[in-house]
């Protein structure tokens, strides 16, 4: 009875081992690999830690929007995302970037918003000026 009840134990788990490593390999062929540019601008994301204040996917810091899909927001055109990047804010810092790191980064915000949607909470600003998400 121990032998039976083992083997199949066994076998359960042979196939379910089978079909989680022949199905996650499985890959999205919408998926992009990201050029040149968007990994030169994603290595700028990061020097510059970006991260602390937005959000891709809605990780990161809240101070500032979540960037997912900033690339193809009908309003936000590339000329506002470069204005941003360019000048700063009172909030945001003004990094002194070089054009061609502003490109990159103008790529690399592409490529993600090519990753998927973000469904992203009503933003709203308050008397600080800092992001509050309404849950
Ligand atoms: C110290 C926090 C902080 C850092 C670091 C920061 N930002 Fe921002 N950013 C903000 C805030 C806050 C805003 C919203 C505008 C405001 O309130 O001044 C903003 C706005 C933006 C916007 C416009 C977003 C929109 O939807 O209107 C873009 C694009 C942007 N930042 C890109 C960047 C990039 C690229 C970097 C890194 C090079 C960066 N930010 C680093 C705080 C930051």
């Amino acid at each position: 009875m121990k032998v039976l009840v083992w083997t199949s134990l066994f076998v359960i788990f042979s196939i379910y081992t089978y079909l989680v490593y022949s199905q996650c390999d499985q890959k999205d062929p919408t998926a992009t690999q990201p050029d040149t540019a968007a990994i030169a601008g994603f290595n700028t994301w990061q020097q510059k830690n970006c991260q602390t204040c937005h959000q891709l996917y809605g990780l990161g810091g809240y101070m500032g929007p979540d960037l997912t899909n900033i690339a193809s927001d009908p309003v936000k055109n590339e000329a506002y995302i470069r204005a941003f990047i360019t000048t700063g804010t009172a909030k945001m810092p003004n990094f002194h970037l070089k054009d061609a790191e502003i490109n990159n980064i103008i790529a690399f915000l592409r490529w993600v918003d090519k990753s998927g949607r973000n469904i992203v909470p009503k933003e709203k600003v308050t008397l600080s000026g800092n992001y509050n998400l309404d849950h």
